[in-house]
């Protein structure tokens, strides 16, 4: 392979910010796989694969069709101002079937054509119009709907939800699966005791670090490369589940590394990855961290405090209590302050960038990262800081 092709290849199978579009680039999500297959075989059940934004779930669904290969994958992307007929609109035209269509010319000979399918004409589209259309279908058939987060239409949500039970009911050969950003099944297609029977929630978690291990395996298998092992080890912990790091750092590490003539990556590859990666990271982030650490003093207690977020996994696997946030301030700084309740304060603020934001009072207050990316956006900024060392050994500076 010449540098030329390789660079080609790199710049192809990297893709920070697009979902997956092939099998051979997809990694990992085995369970998420395995439960949705369950789902589709178990007549009237549907899945709602749910997690935060970015965790892959556009990227799950791309490739349902390849993997589920006796089963017609229909996948329509939702849209805010989509009504429930537009999205069953756009998923029963998706659907081929073949029909027997008589040839155009004197003999009345009969060609198999694939046709689409339509909805009735009839102006209110009802559940049980969507059920009717596939009582009897045979084929196994999967409507995903992906972005349904978007959706604002409320009624458009309720007649979904009508939907599944009505085709559980009705149609067993119908798999719906239902996507978008959300913490829970009842953030996105809203709270129906009926439904708790038919629906499989599939929770997309961010990526394990077997799974990141994984993705850069297969893509150093078909860019011919190799990886340093500490390497591998630096991405996996510095895009903290987050695939979009993971694309970011890979690729600009392999980049830097081809460009370079190597085939192996290395670390001084990854530490310009790593600024590279900071660079291109969301307008959103940069500004907000810039707004956060912005200070007279040439080193500030807000980077420390962040920094101290960057390099602790929160205490509920979600936020922070500022006790258990302060102790590990002190420890990385070798500091003895009393609270450090003013600086997570300001953090909130929108003149601090809205870093955090918190919830509860006094003994229930907590901390959480507004943007859960800004954990891997942290730890790119403490890398090019000089790593962990450099905290532990910094100033014991005041907390204001
Ligand atoms: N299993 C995977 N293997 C490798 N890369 C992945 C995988 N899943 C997602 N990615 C990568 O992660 C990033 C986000 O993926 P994707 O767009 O699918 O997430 P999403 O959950 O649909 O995002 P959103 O919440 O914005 O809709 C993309 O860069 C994509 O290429
Ligand atoms: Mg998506």
């Amino acid at each position: 392979m010449t540098k030329e092709e390789r660079l080609l290849l790199i710049h192809q199978i990297y893709s920070p910010s697009a979902p997956v579009e092939v099998i051979d680039l997809f990694a990992g999500r085995k369970k998420e796989l395995l439960n949705i297959r369950k789902t589709v075989q178990e007549k009237g059940q549907h899945a709602v694969v749910f997690g935060r934004r970015g965790a892959g779930k556009t990227s799950l669904i791309n490739v349902l069709n390849q993997i589920f290969t006796n089963v017609f994958v229909v996948k329509v992307t939702a849209s805010r101002n989509d009504t429930f007929e537009d999205l069953w609109d756009r998923a029963v035209r998706k659907v081929k079937y073949p029909e027997k269509v008589q040839k155009i010319g004197f003999k009345s000979e009969f060609a198999e054509e694939l046709v689409s399918l339509y909805l009735p004409d009839k102006r209110d589209i009802l559940p049980g119009d969507i059920a009717e259309m596939f009582a009897d279908v045979e084929q196994p058939l999967l409507f995903t709907f992906d972005e349904f987060d978007c959706v604002e239409n409320k009624t458009a949500k309720i007649k979904m939800a009508d939907t599944l039970k009505t085709l559980s009911d009705n149609a067993p050969n119908v798999t719906v699966l239902i996507s978008g950003i959300a913490e829970n099944v009842n953030q996105l297609v809203g709270f129906h005791p009926s439904l708790e029977r038919c629906i499989r929630q599939v929770e997309l978690a961010l990526m394990q670090a077997s799974e990141v291990e994984l993705f850069l395996k297969m893509c150093m298998q078909i860019t011919e490369m190799h990886i340093r092992k500490e390497v591998l080890r630096q991405i996996t912990e510095y895009s903290a589940g987050f695939p979009h790091y993971v694309h970011l750092l890979a690729k600009f590490s392999a980049q830097e590394a081809a460009a370079n003539g190597a085939t192996m990556i290395l670390q001084p590859h990854f530490n310009r990855a790593v600024t590279l990666s900071i660079e291109n990271s969301s307008h959103s982030l940069r500004s907000a961290y810039k707004l956060a650490v912005k200070s007279s003093k040439a080193k500030n207690s807000y980077e420390n405090v962040l920094f101290t977020i960057g390099n602790t996994p929160p205490d509920d696997g979600e936020s922070y209590s500022p006790d258990f946030l302060l102790e590990h301030y002190n420890r990385a700084y070798n500091a003895n302050s009393k609270s450090i309740k003013y600086n997570l304060g300001m953090l909130c603020r929108k003149d601090r960038g809205e870093i955090l934001e918190k919830s509860g009072r006094s003994e229930t207050l907590r901390y959480r990262l507004k943007n859960p990316l800004m954990r891997a956006f942290i730890k790119l900024k403490i890398h090019t800081e000089g790593g962990e060392t450099y905290i532990i050994a910094k100033t014991k500076n005041a907390n204001k």
